[in-house]
């Protein structure tokens, strides 16, 4: 293999990466997913479940990665066979570098195509097409751009675009610029947005719904949810961030910066919450009413309020935004990768990338609607009912995305050499790190790995538990 790769370019300081790792991990999973899973799941005591796992599982794996990434400063491909090259299971940590490119495609392939609804929404709000109306036709509206595949592909190729135009322009002249402007306008947004919600909704019902634990609102199905969307939430198993920690000068601290990462990523999901909550509560409405609460339930919300249409567009002006901050870091280690097989080819590398991905998001797109009776692995019984556009999800977003972040984490802890952790995270060789490592050494392998057996035999385990425990407590 030829270690002589090309050397990227730098973040210009500390605060612009944090503003780009930021960028990436607040998207579609907090302003979309989030509400409506917390929504699922009872409130409170699944939003303090959540935290837990942000702490126990997300931070450790985001200083892992940007530790892994900043080591050798390449790739998450030519990372890690560099680490691991005269490591015993050589093969091994080289799949590991490939899937941590390959998984984002993947991810990036669907993610585009749910971030083309957002752009749509804008251009609907901003057209009136959703003032006025009724219930039913705001419904009627989702579900014909759901069944037209000509209107989907159209905005999954402008999402695509926006990505690739901007990752195309490189770090410096890219990646910054894009989150320099866009991520204060985020947070603006958002700001305001929480406080017309708490103005004109009922606060203290979204208050007590976000806030008030009931524990016996939580299953064992809750656990591996708040697990399964801490990791997508912030990025990890999934290149981004370890291709981000490759751009990052030796000066920075990266326990602060994993801290400040989790920090504002689980922030803005609660603020998401507090912005959407108290109008979906003020109105009577469902707030399980899952991942239509954003495209179906809002509008109808926004239409019968002062202002409702600024404050539509704006509300899908802040998940265009907050989802291509995410897709330009999805589509960036595969970029990363294939510059330093082909130097001084960024734009033209961009463009493949980005075309291969958009291709495969076109199945996706199209699975949806007229191809929604092609099963790719109809063949297995249980993923008969899965198309391409859940596949993609199923295998990146979920099994791959675990999987990756259980293997980095047995890496770093079990195969690396402590010196090397201990100089990149600039850390005394004592408690705080002690901890750390425990973390990703025992902690994070066993409970990720607990997480996904039981993911992929749909239950099994937690089952087998729960059988357990009952027949504990009756005995
Ligand atoms: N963290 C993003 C979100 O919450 O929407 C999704 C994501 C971005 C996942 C980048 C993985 C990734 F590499």
């Amino acid at each position: 293999m030829n270690m002589a790769v090309a050397k990227h370019e730098k973040w210009s300081s500390g605060f612009t990466f944090l503003l780009a790792a930021i960028g990436s991990a607040v998207g579609l999973g907090n302003i979309w997913r989030f509400p409506y899973v917390v929504g699922e799941n009872g409130g409170g005591a699944f939003v303090l479940l959540y935290i837990g796992m942000v702490i126990l599982f997300g931070i450790p794996v985001v200083m892992t990665e940007l530790l892994i990434g900043r080591r050798y400063q390449m790739s998450p491909v030519n990372s890690l066979a560099h680490i691991g090259q005269d490591k015993p299971a050589r093969r091994l940590w080289n799949a590991l570098g490939w899937s941590y490119v390959l998984v984002p495609i993947g991810i990036l392939s669907f993610y585009g195509v749910v971030a083309g609804w957002t752009l749509n929404y804008v251009v609907k709000m901003g057209s009136g097409a959703l003032t006025g109306v009724d219930a039913t036709t705001v419904e009627n509206t989702f579900n014909g751009m759901m069944s037209d595949p000509v209107v989907m592909i159209f905005w999954q190729t402008v999402a695509m675009l926006i990505t690739m135009g901007i990752v195309a322009r490189g770090v410096k002249g890219g990646l910054e610029k894009a989150v320099e402007i866009l991520m204060p306008a985020l947070f603006i947004i958002l700001l305001v947005l929480v406080a017309y919600a708490l103005y004109a909704g009922d606060t203290s019902k979204a208050m007590d719904f976000l806030f008030v634990p009931d524990f016996s609102k939580l299953t064992g199905r809750s656990v591996l949810e708040a697990a399964g969307q801490a990791f997508f939430s912030l990025s990890l198993g999934s290149g981004a961030i370890m291709t981000y920690g490759a751009y990052l000068t030796k000066d920075i601290s990266i326990p602060k910066m994993s801290c400040g990462v989790a920090f504002a990523d689980t922030l803005v999901a609660l603020l998401a919450g507090l912005a959407i909550f108290p109008i979906v509560f003020a109105h009577g409405l469902d707030p399980q009413a899952g991942p239509g609460l954003v495209f179906v339930t809002l509008p109808v919300v926004f239409d019968g309020m002062p202002f409702g249409q600024l404050f539509g567009i704006l509300f899908f002006l802040l998940i265009t935004f907050a989802a291509v901050t995410s897709t330009i870091s999805l589509l960036e280690p595969m970029v990363s990768y294939l510059e330093e097989r082909v130097p001084h080819m960024r734009l033209k590398m961009t463009f493949l990338a980005g075309a291969v991905t958009w291709a495969v998001g076109v199945l996706a797109a199209l699975s949806l609607n007229v191809m929604s009776d092609v099963k790719p692995l109809g063949f297995i019984q249980r993923f008969a009912d899965k198309g391409v556009f859940d596949l993609l999800d199923y295998f990146s977003a979920n099994v791959f995305m675990l999987l990756n972040g259980l293997m980095i984490a047995f890496f770093a802890g079990w195969v690396m050499k402590r010196t090397a952790l201990l100089e990149e995270l600039g850390l005394e060789d004592s408690g705080l790190f002690k901890f750390w490592r425990l973390l990703i050494k025992v902690v994070v392998p066993i409970g990720v790995g607990l997480i996904f057996i039981n993911f992929v035999t749909e239950g099994w385990l937690m089952d087998s538990l729960e059988g357990l425990f009952n027949g504990a407590m009756a005995g």
